[in-house]
């Protein structure tokens, strides 16, 4: 497979969306040292130091609609958790749709983007931030209270390649899975039996409402089910909407 390795650049979604539309195959990879205009999602921005995290995008070409690009989140956040815990023993979740978590903070970050005509899609860029060896200690304050890293977990620092090779395997099993059944129910499971959302309150922020809602289950498709204040199931999309904890 293209394998993309840049010591900086601005940013590996960025990269892998240019490639993509230029033709890039199913499975490039592109990983970075160093992001110096990391993206997150709503516009945020992605703190990516040098040498410490692993800043990678792959770029997929399955035949789905836009509206099922977030199936790939859920598949790639199934992935990274499944790799987490079977390289470092730390008990990874997820909370939905896109946030992996340590010890009740961020430690991964995934941001799907795509490439669409009309009604098809042409390209998937699965974007992958981790804080894998960061040091907490750098960490402004505001920032402390809410992230973590995969070092603070373990106590030193752990091999990037390993996680990396552990995610593109994972990711692969899931992605393949997905593509010959049409259907995400097995990253589904994974993601509910590590879920750190459900069974909680959560908030959830739209452009112009707030509910507060408790979190009850995931459909096949990986959409979040609520119960609303009024006691009334209600399906979330992802990528409509800010999840709270
Ligand atoms: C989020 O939680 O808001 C998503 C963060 C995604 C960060 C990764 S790092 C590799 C890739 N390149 C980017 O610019 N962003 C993603």
């Amino acid at each position: 497979r293209r394998i993309v390795h840049y010591d900086t650049i601005d940013s590996t979604n960025t990269v892998a969306k240019k490639i993509a539309a230029e033709g890039a195959e199913e499975g490039a990879v592109v990983i970075a040292e160093e992001q110096t205009g990391g993206r997150g999602r709503l516009g945020r921005q992605w703190v990516s130091p040098k040498g410490a995290g692993i800043w990678m995008s792959l770029v997929l070409r399955p035949s789905i609609e836009p509206a099922e690009a977030a199936k790939i989140t859920q598949i790639a956040a199934a992935a990274v958790t499944l790799a987490i815990r079977r390289v470092t023993g730390c008990e990874a979740g997820i909370k939905w749709p896109n946030d992996i978590i340590l010890h009740k903070k961020k430690v991964c970050g995934i941001l799907t983007e795509m490439g669409a005509e009309l009604n098809s899609v042409s390209y998937i860029v699965v974007g992958i931030g981790i804080n894998a060896n960061v040091d907490v200690a750098l960490f402004p304050e505001e920032v402390k209270r809410i992230a973590t890293s995969i070092k603070d977990c373990v106590g030193n620092n752990i091999s990037r390649k390993e996680i990396v090779l552990h995610i593109l395997k994972e990711f692969e099993d899931l992605y393949l899975d997905f593509i010959y059944t049409k259907s995400i129910k097995k990253s589904v499971e994974i993601c509910k039996a590590y879920s750190v959302t459900l069974g909680n309150t959560v908030k959830i922020i739209n452009r112009d409402q707030t509910i507060i809602a408790e979190a009850v289950d995931l459909t096949e498709e990986g959409e979040l089910i609520i119960r609303n204040q009024e006691g009334q199931m209600e399906k979330i999309i992802s990528g409509e909407v800010s999840v709270r904890g």
